[in-house]
């Protein structure tokens, strides 16, 4: 990131959908913002299916340099469909300085206004209760691989349905693409 952005007080930030020009620099926040292990954890077996590129969002600087990433991928909960959120990265520079909570906010709204059911999480403990994430355990979701359940969240989005879905635990899958259903 650029000296002056990192010694700005005022920084002014964009926020806005991500585009596949953004790839690489996304990269290099994911590389700053998680260790070189990250894409082999559990949580990645829930990323298989697509990211929902209108949820995905950037955060820059008025001059263009990115300085934060938020994405999210389809999956299916109790067969309904709903998204995970994350990864999730500022750049070390400037956290602390809100962008986070404004990716999450921005991010959720658009959320509110699609069609899923639930928004699922493998998140930092204590981050994501401010926006309404309630913490879950192994009696209320099943996953397909063990993700520690103190990092455990969900919301309700506008489109859910609480009093239809089945007993618990409620399976949380991938969202495979056709192709792949196909085959
Ligand atoms: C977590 C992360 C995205 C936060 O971004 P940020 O822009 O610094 O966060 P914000 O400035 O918007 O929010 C700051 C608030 O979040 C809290 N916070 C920051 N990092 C946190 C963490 N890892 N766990 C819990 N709370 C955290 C701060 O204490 C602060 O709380 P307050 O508003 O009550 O004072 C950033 O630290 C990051 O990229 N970390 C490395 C990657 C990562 O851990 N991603 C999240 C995985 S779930």
């Amino acid at each position: 990131m650029d000296a002056a952005a990192h010694s700005d007080p005022n920084l002014s930030v964009v926020i806005r959908q991500q585009t596949s020009d953004d790839a690489k620099e996304i990269d290099r926040l994911m590389s700053l913002g998680f260790s070189s292990s990250h894409a082999g954890r559990n949580i990645w077996r829930l990323r298989e299916g697509k990211v929902i590129e209108e949820l995905c969002l950037v955060a820059e600087t008025e001059a263009g340099h990115l300085l934060g990433s938020i994405r999210y991928w389809s999956i299916t909960i109790a067969e309904k469909p709903s998204i995970l959120l994350g990864p999730l990265a500022v750049d070390p520079a400037v956290r602390g300085r809100g962008i986070g909570v404004q990716l999450v906010r921005q991010s959720l709204e658009r959320a509110m206004a699609g069609p899923w059911h639930w928004c699922f999480i493998s998140g930092e403990p204590n981050y994501y209760l401010k926006f309404g994430f309630s913490p879950v355990t192994y009696d209320d979701v099943s996953l397909p691989a063990h993700i520690e359940e103190e990092r455990l969240h969900m919301l309700a989005l506008s489109s859910a349905t609480p009093d239809e879905m089945p007993p618990k635990p409620w399976p949380v899958l991938s969202m495979i693409p056709a192709t792949k259903e196909v085959n």
